[in-house]
C-alpha cells in the first residue's frame, strides 16, 4: 500500500479485464492481500465483514456492488433488490445510501440493456470522484497545518482516531489528506495515532498507511489523547467521519467524542474531515444517526500476529462477562472547531452547511 496509489488503490476496477479489486483490510497490517469483487454478494460481504470500510470506501464499494448486479441482471427488480443486500451492510456512513442512491437514480432512466455498461461507468466516476474530493480537503485543510507552523516553533502534532486515511476511501484519506498535503509541503509533523478498540483500525491501517507513507507517528492507546493535551503535546486534531447531520453533529467512530471533550477542555482546535456525501441534510440533528451496534466478539476477543508468523486470536475478556460494542458516537457541533470539506473550511453549523452544501441533492436512498 502506497499513499499515491496510482498502482493501489483501496479499491480499483482494471480497465482492461474489468475485474473490481479491493484490499482485505482484515488482515492488514501483517498480510497485503488483494481480492477480486466477481458479484454483488461479494461486496455485500466485503462491507459488512469489513473487508472494506471507513465512509467513503463503503460508498465506492456499494456503487460496484450495484454494477455487479446489473452484469449479472440488469432488470428493474435486480436494482431495487441490490438495496435490499446493500443497504442493510453498515447502518451509520451515509456514503452508502448516497452512492445507491445515486446508482439508482442514473440506472433507473435506462433500458435493462443499457445498465451493465453505465453502472460500470458510474461506479468507476464515484471512484474518481472520491479521490478527487479528498485531494481537496487536503488543500483546505493543509492551511490549518501550515498557520501552527508557522506559530510554533518546533513540529506540529496532530492526533487522529480510527483510520480516515487513503484505506477508508479511494485514496489519499479524509483526515489524512491535509497530513499527507502537510508532509509534501515539507512541514514538520507527527501524527498520534489512536489505537481505536475495539477493532483497532488506528494500530492496524492508520499505522500501517503513515509508516507506508513516510509520516512521523506514534501510535497510543485510546486514553491516552487526554493526558498528551494536558501536557500541550497535542496541536490539533483532525477525524473523519460517517455522517453529519445538518445541524453539524458529527457521527464517527467510538472514541471520538471523548477525543472532542478533552480538546474543548484544552483550548485544542478540533476539525473534522467531511467529504459532502458524507453529508445528511435530511437528518435534523446527530441524535437521528443510527449507530450501529457490531459483534460482542470484536470487544472480547483480540487478534494478532504471533511469534511464528500465524494470526491468532485470544479472549480478552472473562467468558461469560457481558459486553457492548456500539461501533460509533456522535460529537455534538458545539465541540467541533470546523469541518474541513472539499468547498474550504466551514463552521458546523446549518447556516453554514446549507450555504456550502444547500445546492447538493438529499442524500437519502
Ligand atoms: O467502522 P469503520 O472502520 O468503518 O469506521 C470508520 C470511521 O469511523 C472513519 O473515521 C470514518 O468512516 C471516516 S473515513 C474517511
Amino acid at each position: 500500500m502506497r499513499r499515491n496509489t496510482e498502482t493501489i488503490r483501496s479499491i480499483a476496477r482494471d480497465p482492461a479485464t474489468g475485474i473490481v479489486t479491493i484490499i482485505d483490510q482484515t488482515q492488514l497490517p501483517h498480510r497485503f492481500v488483494l481480492v477480486p469483487l466477481t458479484s454483488m454478494a461479494q461486496a455485500a460481504h466485503a462491507i459488512r465483514a469489513m473487508l472494506v470500510r471507513g465512509a467513503p470506501l463503503i460508498g465506492a464499494t456499494a456503487a460496484y456492488g450495484v454494477a455487479l448486479a446489473m452484469r449479472a441482471d440488469p432488470s428493474d427488480g435486480a436494482l431495487a433488490g441490490s438495496l435490499d443486500v446493500l443497504g442493510r451492510t453498515r447502518p451509520t456512513a451515509v456514503n452508502l445510501m448516497w452512492a445507491f442512491a445515486r446508482m439508482r437514480d442514473a440506472l433507473a432512466r435506462l433500458s435493462p440493456s443499457a445498465r451493465p455498461d453505465a453502472a460500470m461507468a458510474l461506479a468507476d466516476a464515484i471512484a474518481e470522484e472520491d479521490v478527487a474530493l479528498c485531494r481537496a480537503m487536503g488543500a483546505h485543510g493543509v492551511a490549518l497545518i501550515d498557520s501552527i507552523a508557522r506559530r510554533k516553533a518546533g513540529r506540529v502534532n496532530i492526533l487522529t482516531h480510527c483510520n480516515a486515511g487513503a484505506l477508508a476511501t479511494v485514496d489519499i484519506g479524509t483526515a489524512t489528506a491535509p497530513i499527507y498535503a502537510a508532509l509534501d509541503k515539507g512541514l514538520d509533523i507527527h501524527v498520534w495515532v489512536d489505537e481505536t478498540r475495539p477493532r483497532n483500525q488506528g494500530a492496524s491501517l492508520t499505522a500501517f498507511e503513515l509508516l507506508s507513507a513516510g509520516v512521523p507517528h506514534t501510535v497510543i492507546p485510546d486514553n491516552t489523547g487526554g493526558h498528551l493535551m494536558r501536557q500541550g503535546l497535542v496541536d490539533l486534531v483532525i477525524v473523519g467521519t460517517d455522517r453529519v447531520a445538518a445541524n453539524g453533529d458529527v457521527a464517527n467512530k467510538i472514541g471520538t467524542y471523548l477525543k472532542a471533550l478533552a480538546a474543548r477542555d484544552n483550548g485544542v482546535p478540533f476539525y473534522v474531515a467531511l467529504p459532502s456525501p458524507t453529508l445528511d441534510l435530511t437528518l435534523a440533528s446527530g441524535d437521528l444517526i443510527p449507530i450501529e451496534e457490531r459483534g460482542g466478539e470484536e470487544v472480547s476477543h483480540m487478534s494478532g500476529l504471533t511469534a511464528q508468523g500465524t494470526i491468532e486470536t485470544v479472549r480478552v475478556v472473562p467468558d461469560g462477562s457481558p459486553v457492548a460494542n456500539f461501533g460509533f458516537d456522535v460529537t455534538p457541533a458545539r465541540l467541533v472547531t470546523g469541518l474541513i470539506t472539499e468547498r474550504g473550511v466551514i463552521a458546523a453549523n446549518r447556516t453554514a452547511l446549507v450555504a456550502a452544501f444547500g445546492d447538493r441533492e438529499s442524500r437519502a436512498a
